[in-house]
């Protein structure tokens, strides 16, 4: 029996005006999607847009339904987007922003475990990590180099 570290580094900024221009602006468009979100059962907004190898944007909002399980997550909703209309096309990186209508959400909010999942397969395929930059509404912002970083003893297709 051992033990071993399983660490993930990432980047701390101190909030939005920190970032270098690329990531800034990749934020801004995440920021305009997280405000065309549809989120009325949770009143939680949260935006996504991905960098393309090729320079296209590609944006992403959670969709909240009635039978609350048929809703999806931003990141889930980019992702495909990007995939339906770009196959094959590397992911550069990936902004999130999420926020509230009951509260000011001031800490970084992370894609949920089903979005790592889900975009890990985009990262495997295209076989060159992509990063991850996510912040709430104001605040701290995190960045990673690499979607795997955050989903360590992930599912892959080796398994199967
Ligand atoms: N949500 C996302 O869009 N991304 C995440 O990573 C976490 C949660 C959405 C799903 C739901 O519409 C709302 O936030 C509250 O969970």
């Amino acid at each position: 029996m051992h033990k071993i570290q399983v660490s993930t580094s990432v980047t701390i900024f101190n909030d939005i005006s920190e970032l270098q221009k690329e990531d800034l602006l990749l934020m801004n468009k995440a920021i305009e999607a997280r405000k065309k979100a549809y989120a009325p059962y949770s009143k939680f907004n949260v935006g996504a847009a991905i960098l393309l190898e090729n320079g296209e944007i590609v944006l992403g909002n959670n969709q909240e339904n009635a039978a609350y399980p048929s809703g999806m997550c931003a990141e889930r909703v980019a992702i495909w987007n990007a995939g339906s209309h770009y196959p094959g096309v590397k992911i550069k990186k990936l902004a999130i922003t999420a926020s509230s209508e009951l509260s000011k959400v001031d800490k970084p909010i992370g894609p949920c475990g089903a979005c790592r999942q889900t975009l890990s397969e985009y990262e495997i395929n295209q076989k060159t990590p992509f990063q991850v930059i996510f912040m709430g509404e104001v605040g701290e912002i995190v960045k990673t180099e690499s979607l795997l970083s955050l989903l360590p003893f992930s599912f892959d297709s080796s398994y199967l």
